[in-house]
């Protein structure tokens, strides 16, 4: 695709959508964003003067159907990100979609398959894939520097006094798996793959949400994984994968550290690899990397992850008695 600056819509005006945008900023000459949408024009307008945006809209299918951008990045709640990524999938626009993509894994192969079948470019923003630390703790792993990954541990706890309303609502996809766990799952899928056995326990409150769970991952080789998340005490937050020459470490807010650790007969090593902006032009890079190259699925995001984790995703939310509205249309298959 022969494209000078890559024209990006924004479709949501909420915290991530505004972070997002902003690390755009770090990609200049490659990057412009031409559109945002908002359930109100209000905010769009008040978003499109904040970046300098020239096309606004009270609706995301009418930001899709007018044509002005190349990619779509959804920053809505989980539950509302399907229809409008299916609808720019459809038209042809490329999407960069907020984790979790879909609520089941059985409509991110609905995604899958409508973007493959568009020949469209379709990406999960799983933003972590593309940390430049995160991918020098991976390189290492890969090297063997500690030898074949036997274990993982790996968390995603916090507390906040007040914690936004979308967290606690089932009809958002609330919830501290959905939007927290996906991290450590993520963490340990990439150090050790898809696990050959998952239980899960959880505490779930009176409207169906849930506030911390706890996860036990076994493999056929022998690893084992223990993943927690959780939406009540503050965690350490940190990930890390051992084997018997030692272990690598991303220390707290693993999911988008400044360094990592390295331990070995060698000694401990904190090893700091340069970073800018909020981290999210990474995954930005990627995208309009692979929308120039004309693939429909990026390689540092890829496909099949995305519909394991969310296999894995729906299997712990059966476990632990977490549904949402919509399940029972979407679950299995
Ligand atoms: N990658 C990351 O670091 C990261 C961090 C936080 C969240 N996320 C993901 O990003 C998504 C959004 O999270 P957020 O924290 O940005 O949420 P947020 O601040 O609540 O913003 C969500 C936005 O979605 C739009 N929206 C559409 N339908 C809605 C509905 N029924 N109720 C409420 N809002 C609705 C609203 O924008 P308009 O009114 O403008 O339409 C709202 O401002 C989630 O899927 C979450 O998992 C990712």
């Amino acid at each position: 695709m022969g494209i000078d600056r890559v024209r990006w819509g924004i479709v949501a005006t909420g915290n991530i959508s505004t972070s997002f945008t902003k690390d755009l900023a770090e990609l200049p000459g490659q990057a412009v964003v031409t559109a945002v949408a908002s359930r109100s024009l209000d905010n769009a307008h008040r978003f499109a003067e904040l970046f300098g945006i020239e096309h606004r809209y009270d609706d995301y299918r009418r930001l899709i159907d007018d044509g002005h951008v190349d990619v779509l990045y959804i920053g809505t709640p989980h539950p509302q990100h399907y229809a409008t990524a299916r609808a720019a999938l459809q038209a042809g626009i490329a999407v960069l979609c907020e984790k979790p993509v879909t609520l089941t894994a059985r409509q991110a192969r609905d995604l899958i398959a409508v973007a493959r079948e568009h020949d469209t470019l379709f990406a999960e923003a799983m933003w972590m894939r593309t940390n430049p630390v995160v991918q020098a703790m991976f390189a290492d792993l890969t090297e063997g520097v500690i030898g074949e990954p036997m274990e993982a541990l790996a968390d995603f706890g916090f507390h906040k006094p007040q914690l936004p309303a979308r967290l606690l609502d089932p009809a958002l996809g609330g919830g501290s798996l959905m939007d927290g766990g996906i991290y450590p799952m993520t963490f340990v899928h990439m150090a050790l793959g898809k696990p050959d056995e998952v239980k899960a326990v959880g505490s779930v409150n009176e409207d169906g949400v849930d506030l911390n769970v706890a996860m036990a991952w076994r493999y056929d080789s022998g690893a084992v994984a223990a993943l927690t998340c959780g939406l009540r005490s503050q965690n350490p937050w940190t990930a890390s994968v051992s084997g018997p020459e030692g272990h690598l470490l991303l220390p707290n807010r693993f999911h988008h550290p400044e360094y990592y650790v390295r331990s070995t007969a060698a000694g401990e090593e904190r090893i700091d690899v340069p970073t800018h902006g909020l981290g999210y032009h990474y995954e930005a890079a990627e995208v309009m990397r692979s929308l120039r190259a004309g693939q429909v699925e990026c390689p540092a995001l890829p496909h099949a992850a995305t519909i394991e984790i969310l296999e894995l995703l729906d299997e712990t939310r059966r476990q632990i008695g977490v549904s949402y509205p919509g399940d029972d249309e979407y679950l299995g298959g």
